[in-house]
């Protein structure tokens, strides 16, 4: 599969239009499959600070869609990718236009939850299934979860909520401090791992939310950390942030003298290569780990290894698995309805993760891993150490 910016990826014959459902304000919706075709969008950052995540989730779609011959549910797929940026400010157009213009029957990715929650109400409207391959935001697969958005990620309280109990059996009342972006998956993922860990009787002793995207410089975060006698730190950041903050945490003198754990975005992917060093002995907790002893992974790992000379990530498997429920959902689907019906259907899915399904409000249900950056031949990966839950 070729891929551009907006770009093509193979030729389709003349597209029969079977849907024009839904008008919002003054525009009409139309959405584009065929008996043997659809047309797809993948809506990820190819710039700002998420921007190695959206490589990640491109190559786990495409791998998957490269061992089908570039077909999901025996249709020929054609992809318009869109660049995400790191804001709302440029996701959301990004995404309106997929559907406007593009004129898309589906979408994958979105890694920002802000983005994802200002789309939530233009792909309902459309009746255009959009699948989630990152963005957490709570709300987005929460009780009042839209019958069009369904995410094959996870939900931001999730992983940091696996390790509350685990965090508050090693830390002694001197109590851990918190940090993320200022932003909603910041607050989310903080807020998941707080409500654990306080219910195991953890103490917290401070927190902090720098402003997403803009900071670079942690120092001031780091020396509050260090004056306020915590234990230890508990954290959420991701991309070219979480580079930043854990070299920073090491040059600053915390590394080994105050324990940093977090959910596992901190220490995933090309994040880790170049954090170096400077992330041995961060433990995290996380759905999925490129070393996961299973049939299922060793395949995919060496799979993916081979075309992209790298591991893959937690990214690549939710755009993997977002192809794989939409090879299922396409095989006897035309329209949006007739495809979010058909996800609701899915039993397991047989993923590098391990198995999971889909929950009543399409998060998935699935395990969290403890794992521990550590030097293995040479190379820094993310250890597992023990299952978290089930
Ligand atoms: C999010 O904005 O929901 C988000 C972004 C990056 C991550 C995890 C969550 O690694």
């Amino acid at each position: 599969m070729r891929q551009s910016n907006r770009g093509v990826l193979t030729a389709s014959a003349a597209l029969v239009v079977v849907s024009l459902l839904a008008a919002c304000g003054s525009s009409l919706y139309t959405s584009t499959i065929t008996a043997d075709s659809v047309k797809l969008g993948l809506l990820v950052p190819q710039s700002g600070v998420y921007a190695p995540l959206g490589t990640d989730i491109r190559r786990g779609f495409e791998l998957y869609l490269d061992g089908r011959g570039g077909q999901l549910g025996n249709r020929r797929v054609t992809v318009v990718v869109a660049d995400e940026g790191a804001e709302p400010d440029t996701g959301v157009p990004a995404g309106q236009k997929l559907i406007q213009q593009s004129q898309v029957a589906v979408a994958v990715g979105v890694v920002n939850s802000a983005t994802a929650l200002g789309l939530v109400q233009q792909f309902n409207a459309a009746k255009v299934p959009l699948i989630i391959a990152n963005a957490g935001a709570n709300a987005l697969t929460g009780a009042k979860a839209s019958a069009y958005v369904w995410r094959t990620s996870f939900s931001n309280d999730d992983a940091g909520a696996s390790m509350g109990a685990y965090v508050a059996s090693r830390v002694d009342s001197g109590g851990v401090y918190l940090i993320a972006p200022d932003y909603a998956a910041g607050h989310e993922q903080i807020a998941g791992f707080r409500r654990a860990f306080e219910a195991a009787g953890g103490h917290v002793a401070g927190a902090d939310y720098p402003p997403f995207g803009t900071t670079s410089n942690y120092q001031p975060y780091l020396a509050r950390i260090q004056r306020s006698g915590a234990r230890a730190v508990f954290a959420f950041f991701a991309g070219a942030e979480a580079v930043a903050f854990v070299k920073q945490y090491k040059e600053f003198g915390l590394a080994g003298t105050i324990p940093l754990y977090a959910t596992g975005y901190l220490t995933e992917g090309a994040v880790l290569r170049s954090e170096g060093d400077a992330a041995v002995g961060i433990q995290t907790a996380l759905q999925y780990s490129s070393e996961l002893d299973t049939p299922t992974n060793r395949a995919f790992v060496s799979a993916y290894t081979a075309k992209y000379h790298s591991s893959p990530t937690v990214f690549s498997v939710a755009a993997y698995d977002a192809a794989q429920v939409l090879d299922h959902a396409l095989a006897n689907a035309t329209t949006g309805p007739e495809i979010v019906a058909a996800l609701g259907r899915l039993g397991d899915i047989d993923s590098p993760r391990g198995t999971w399904r889909f929950s009543a409000t399409h998060n998935p249900t699935q395990r969290y891993y403890l794992r521990e950056v550590r030097e293995q031949d040479r190379t820094l990966v993310n250890a597992v150490v023990r299952t978290l839950t089930n």
